[in-house]
């Protein structure tokens, strides 16, 4: 049988939320490789029915948690829990884990019903019942009536999705996938996405899913987990990742960022204020802790964040046009300016005519769309 939802059917009462969230606990795991950590004290609680997404640089230790899970690594220290359950020392078949990675390779010589049920073979069920759930698995993923094609005879998104069903015919407890589209081109793996989150959506299955790549993330995840040089560096929705990002490699890493020089103007409990020219900004207290009322901070914006405006006004900041690049939906604008650490700001608007109106080598000043941001201690 498929899992339906789990639509908060519960014995558990509402109190106990926090029992509830963690479907997985990841529990201080830790993994070296020699003298390589690939992974360090991980803590990471995934809810039930979730698309919790592992996102980070290659060589992150993205993969080494993903296998940890699976069962196919064992850890140096911590543990893993599913359903409160401890599986740390369950083999990888008894976990009852889907696993779908890029490289994962369908069985050549098999044809596509005999990969798909090949998990419940060796589970030893009955054939019957075998060859019901391949047919519901592979009309889950749009290949009903390709059970007899061999891998061969089919395209590259076909074979992740007989991968898919492969992973998902055991009724998994929670799925994992390993950059599983990677290897496909920019508009199929954009209608991988949505498949995937449809098909998850409605088995309700707990998925971790693993990618470099920040848009596949933003888009494709109830939650994200930043991971780099084997540690986590933040836990939260897209839009707090995006928004909010909890330090300098989260912010830069996620989506593109303008690091601008700007002073602390105070600071009044969770809420810090940053000034640059005549603009005030409000941004989070906590990662500037210690610092002094006018101290130097870098100040973080997206380009979405900012607009270009006539000299005089109350702005950011001033530069000189310096570069422009059309991008169909908008324009991407590159100011010179003393303003930004890396002596260049990029900025996002949508007018189509933005080249015209801000023609190479114009004086501009830069305003602020928002009231809030992100600042950091400078790095130096
Ligand atoms: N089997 C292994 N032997 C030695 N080093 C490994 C092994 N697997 C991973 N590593 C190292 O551990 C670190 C994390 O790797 P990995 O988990 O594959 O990262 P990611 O999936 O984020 O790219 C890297 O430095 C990598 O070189
Ligand atoms: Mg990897």
């Amino acid at each position: 049988m498929l899992k339906m939802p789990a639509n908060g059917v519960s014995s558990r009462s509402p109190l106990s939320a926090d029992a509830d969230s963690a479907f997985v606990r990841i529990d201080g795991l830790s993994k070296h490789f020699g003298d390589v950590a690939a992974l360090q004290h991980a803590a990471l609680d995934i809810r039930r029915g979730e698309i919790l997404t592992l996102l980070g640089p290659s060589g992150g230790g993205k993969t080494t948690l993903l296998n940890l899970v699976a069962g196919f690594l064992v850890p140096d220290g911590g543990s893993i829990h599913i359903e409160g359950r401890t599986i740390t020392d369950v083999p990888p078949y008894q976990r009852e884990i889907g696993v779908l990675f890029q490289n994962y390779a369908l069985f050549p010589h098999m044809n596509v019903g005999a990969n798909v049920g090949y998990g419940l073979k060796m589970r030893h069920v009955a054939k019957a019942e075998i060859q019901r759930r391949v047919a519901e698995v592979l009309a889950l993923v749009r290949l009903t009536g390709y059970d007899l094609r061999k891998p061969r005879q089919l395209s590259g998104g076909q074979q992740q999705r007989v991968a898919l069903a492969r992973a998902l015919a055991i009724s998994p407890k929670v799925l994992l996938l390993d950059e599983p589209f990677s290897a496909l081109d920019k508009n199929l793996r954009a209608s991988m996405q949505l498949e995937l989150k449809e098909i998850q959506r409605q088995l309700g299955v707990t998925t971790i899913f693993v990618t470099h790549d920040q848009s596949e993330a933003l888009s494709l995840s109830d939650r994200i987990a930043v991971l780099s040089e084997g540690r986590i560096r933040q836990v939260g929705t897209p839009n707090e990742i995006y928004r909010r990002p909890a330090d300098r490699f989260v912010a830069g890493f996620v989506g593109d960022v303008n690091t601008l020089h700007a002073r602390l103007a105070g600071v009044e409990s969770q809420c810090a204020f940053v000034a640059l020219g005549a603009a005030t900004l409000s941004v989070p207290a906590e990662p500037l802790r210690g610092l002094s009322a006018g101290a130097p901070v870098d100040l973080f914006l997206r380009p979405e964040q900012l607009r270009l405006a006539a000299r005089g006004g109350t702005s950011l900041c001033e530069g000189i046009i310096a570069a422009h690049s059309y991008q169909g939906a908008h324009f991407d604008i590159h100011v010179a300016s003393d303003a930004a650490v890396s002596g260049r700001i990029l900025i996002r608007q949508a007018q189509s005519d933005a080249s015209a109106q801000w023609p190479l080598g114009a004086d501009v000043a830069i305003a602020c769309v928002t009231q809030d941001g992100v600042a950091f201690a400078p790095e130096r």
